[in-house]
């Protein structure tokens, strides 16, 4: 039996919107029929590259009858508006992160979605990584014992030509934030993923060395609803650039993901052990923007496809989406008040 292929759009055909494209084929249960980009010549040229339709506006694609799912991939401050439209159109939507820069327009995604009946998978694909999800697994069914802390060490490298050439990063408006809103917001719902959810934030967030108007550098200390605490370090200003590493530490176990690859696996009474420098290492985007690969993207783009084969929630839906937002906000309110948050 030949699988159903769903209609598939992309708005904004910049950088990432090739890891949706080429994760869509991937699957071979999405049929790409249009794009469309504010500036014509780039819709143009993916059009092109993927043998699909360029059309003049997020409208026109909007109008298609023969797409259900579309892909947002502008830049993050035009996220809600877009994800608005393709709701009220009545259309699937796959989104990137951050789904949305500010409660409110959280908010309206929230009340869209529901009013117009429509799923949505907010891209974040270090949750569907096998060792993530080892992880947790063994973190939930409490093998580490009583949690105690959980940590995120992203020290990145990016350069000031990175902010200066894109126009909208580094800006409030539309990166909603810096080091954290942007790069950092992977590891934050990673770690909220692994550890539960964030009680509270005490946070310091500067700009301390590129000329950006959001934060280049924040380290934040969190309390988990779970009574563990423990730290989100985050910044885009220190070379080389490190891998991003959690730390989640139990009283009868600990585990260590570089990236994605487990480098310590010590749980009390398990003989399988991993210890540092066991591992070769794998690609990371510490210090070059685009070097990660695609099979997140790929099964998230599965998963979205499946969710409404099945009609079922995919894995990170809205409600996900938010968390780690929720969280990126509640720092930079501390750094303003100079007090800590409560979520
Ligand atoms: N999941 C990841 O790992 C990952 C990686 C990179 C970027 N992202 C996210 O993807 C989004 C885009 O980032 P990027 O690096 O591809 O940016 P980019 O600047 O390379 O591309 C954005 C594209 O959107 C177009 N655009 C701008 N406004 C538009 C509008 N109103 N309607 C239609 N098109 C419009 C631009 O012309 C450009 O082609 C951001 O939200 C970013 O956070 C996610």
């Amino acid at each position: 039996m030949i699988e159903k292929k769903f209609g598939y759009g992309i708005i904004g055909c910049g950088t990432i919107s090739k890891w949706h494209a080429e994760a869509a084929a991937a699957t071979g249960k999405y049929d790409l029929i249009a794009v469309t980009d504010v500036r014509k010549e780039s819709a143009e040229r993916f059009a092109e590259q993927f043998h699909c339709m360029a059309v003049d506006s997020t409208e026109e694609l909007l109008k298609r009858d023969d797409i259900e799912i579309i892909s947002i991939c502008t830049p993050s401050g035009f996220h809600a508006t877009d994800a608005i439209k393709v709701a009220n159109a009545g259309k699937h939507i796959i989104i990137e992160k951050p789904m949305a820069i500010t409660y409110e327009q959280i908010d309206d995604i929230l009340k869209a979605c529901k009013d117009h009946n429509v799923k949505m998978q907010v891209i974040s694909q270090m949750r569907f990584k096998e060792n993530v999800l080892k992880a947790k697994e063994a973190i939930d069914s409490g093998k580490l014992g009583k949690l105690v802390i959980g940590d995120v060490s992203m020290k990145y490298f990016r350069s000031q030509e990175y902010y200066d050439a894109g126009g909208w990063r580094g800006t409030w408006k539309l990166d909603g934030g810096g080091a954290l809103m942007n790069q950092g917001i992977h590891g934050i719902d990673t770690l909220q993923y692994l550890m539960g959810p964030v009680k509270s934030v005490f946070a310091h967030a500067k700009t301390l060395a590129r000329n950006i108007e959001v934060e280049d550098t924040a380290v934040a200390v969190v309390e988990f609803a779970n009574g563990a605490i423990g730290t989100i370090t985050g910044t885009t200003s220190v070379y080389p650039g490190i891998p991003r590493k959690f730390e989640i530490n139990g009283t009868k176990g600990s585990i260590t993901l570089v990236e994605d690859t487990i480098t310590l696996w010590d749980i009390e009474g398990e003989t399988e052990k991993i210890k540092e420098g066991d591992q070769e290492r794998k690609l990371d985007s510490a210090s070059n923007p685009t070097n990660f690969g695609i099979e997140g993207h790929i099964m998230q783009l599965d998963d979205m496809a499946e969710a409404l084969i099945h009609n079922r929630d995919p894995k990170v839906n809205q409600y996900e989406g938010k968390k780690p937002i929720e969280i990126i906000l509640a720092i930079y309110e501390s750094e303003k008040t100079g007090k800590k948050v409560l979520l």
